[in-house]
């Protein structure tokens, strides 16, 4: 039994500033800090933090760096939180992944993000090396493979896998959004997406008098319209075999979810008086805790209702990777 992670490791450059700048307009910022972070990274760090401490799975990522200071210290992290990096390549013929970030501090902790893929452009695998990356763990075991969408091919790597370990467990983030077709949506069995994501996929999927029609039902009641697109997208996930679950994440709002176990709806409110100062990694921190705790048999609605524990935590740090707390602080906040 085991999670890897195959996706993007980046250094994030992260601006503080109480506002964006218009075009052509120079305007002065609060605080300037570097962090680790990369989705896929974060994804693999929230796992590693976030599991039982007497559980003893296996935990790996699949990506790549550039062989410059940044990837140094993106392996350096993974290795401190004792992630198998085993097939993590360090690429002399490309940069690491920079993530620019500019953080709003009076408007939410939202964040803007600029992404240039570096050595993540080449994080793409044939099935002769899935092969080779997955050797330790045999076709029949449980194992839970997460993807991101900050590679160049999440669906074609998830298609080798899906044909030629078909017990694993697929769980996608499509971000940043790329469509969805429909061949897609068999390979996935957890999806999780968040609130503007899932808008991206009606956009994608849908026609313009269905988009109207869910854009205004959004607009009337938030919940109850993303509860209606939850319900939708999980009649996409026919995979029979899987958890077929649909996760929407609401930021401040909440959660929203089903399986194919239990196709109604449910939500899960935020947590109530945080100060949120950074929002960077909430979204990773949520999914790493979900995995988890999947892993570890819980149910849908334990593993959200920890995840949105653990993501509460993150968003009152600075960074992405470095913000993510360990189980035992969750627990003792929860
Ligand atoms: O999800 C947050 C992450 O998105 C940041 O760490 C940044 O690197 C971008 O990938
Ligand atoms: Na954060």
């Amino acid at each position: 039994m085991g999670i890897t992670i195959i996706g993007s490791l980046n250094y994030d450059l992260v601006t503080y500033t109480n506002k964006i700048p218009n075009a052509g307009e120079t305007i002065r910022a609060n605080l300037f800090e570097t962090h680790t972070g990369g989705k896929g990274l974060n994804q693999t760090v929230a796992i590693a933090k976030l599991k039982h401490p007497d559980s003893n799975y296996g935990i790996k990522m699949v990506g790549n760096v550039g062989d410059d200071s940044f990837g140094k210290e993106l392996v350096d992290i993974l290795k401190q939180n004792n992630v198998n990096i085993d097939d993590i390549g360090i690429l002399s013929d490309v940069k690491t992944g920079i993530a620019t970030i500019l953080v709003e501090q009076q408007n939410g902790g939202q964040n803007r993000i600029l992404i240039t893929e570096g050595a993540n452009g080449k994080t793409d695998y044939s099935l002769e090396q899935l092969k080779s990356i997955f050797n330790n763990v045999s076709n029949n075991e449980e194992q839970f493979v997460v993807l991101q969408h900050e590679i160049p091919n999440p669906i074609s790597i998830m298609s080798l896998l899906k044909n030629n370990f078909p017990t694993y467990k697929i769980v996608f983030n499509p971000s940043p959004f790329q469509p969805l077709n429909k061949g897609d949506w068999l390979l996935i069995d957890v999806l999780i997406v968040n609130e503007i994501e899932a808008l991206q996929i009606v956009n994608s999927v849908y026609s313009k008098d269905e988009i109207a029609k869910h854009e205004s039902e959004i607009n009337h009641d938030f919940v109850k319209g993303y509860t209606t697109l939850c319900e939708k997208f999980q009649k996409h996930l026919v995979n029979k075999d899987g958890l077929s679950a649909v996760i929407i994440t609401l930021g401040s709002k909440g959660v929203l979810y089903s399986s194919k176990d239990q196709p109604i709806v449910e939500y899960q409110p935020a947590k109530s008086g945080i100060t949120v100062v950074d929002t960077t990694g909430a979204g990773d921190t949520f999914l790493g805790a979900v995995v988890t705790q999947l892993h570890q048999q819980s149910s849908l609605k334990e593993a959200i209702d920890f995840a949105t524990s653990a993501s509460s935590i993150t968003i009152q740090r600075n960074g992405a990777a470095e913000s993510i707390p360990v189980y035992s602080e969750v627990v003792s906040r929860h």
